[in-house]
């Protein structure tokens, strides 16, 4: 194991930088104030919301049952949605997740889309967070 020493303390009066330097097989290296077997406070960069699942997670768990989107769902009861923002604008996605029966898409997996099998309770379910979000997610969908 190699043998690292603390040089120049925090804010030393020859480093005019904040953090400490390391000598770590003779080489100063900056090293945030790290102590070897502590821990560093650096924070680290985190994707997505920080609370609540992401959009995609959300329309996997919600919506992938039924439809598919390449990569995230297989469901075969809807139209595959892969590319529902290329033939549908936001307000029409919007409608067809609070009120899916008010225009019956034409092409299911399985023939002609049935009326009345997507559930009509998402608007209640969902936060208007959560909705903007499946929403935004499914228009960028090109
Ligand atoms: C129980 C199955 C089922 C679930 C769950 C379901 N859908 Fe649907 N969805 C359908 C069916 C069937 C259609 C086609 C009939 C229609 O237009 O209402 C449809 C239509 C759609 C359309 C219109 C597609 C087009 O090509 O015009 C969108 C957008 C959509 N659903 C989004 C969603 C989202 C988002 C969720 C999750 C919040 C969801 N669906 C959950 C069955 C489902």
């Amino acid at each position: 194991m190699a043998l690292v020493l603390l040089a120049a303390a925090c804010g030393g009066a020859q480093d005019p930088t904040p953090e400490c330097l390391v000598a770590e097989d003779g080489s100063l290296v900056p090293a945030g104030c790290a102590v070897e077997g502590q821990p560093t406070a650096t924070p680290t960069a985190t994707a997505g919301p920080a609370t609540g699942p992401t959009a995609q997670q959300l329309f996997a768990g919600t919506c992938g049952t039924c439809h598919a989107i390449d990569g995230i769902s297989v469901g075969a009861v809807g139209p595959d949605l892969t590319q529902i923002g290329a033939r549908a604008d936001a307000a029409y996605i919007r409608q067809s997740i609070i009120d899916p029966d008010a225009v019956i898409a034409e092409a299911c997996p399985s023939g002609a889309c049935p009326p009345g099998v997507m559930p009509k309770t998402f608007g209640g379910l969902l936060s208007a967070g959560q909705l903007d979000a499946l929403v935004d997610f499914l228009a960028a969908r090109r």
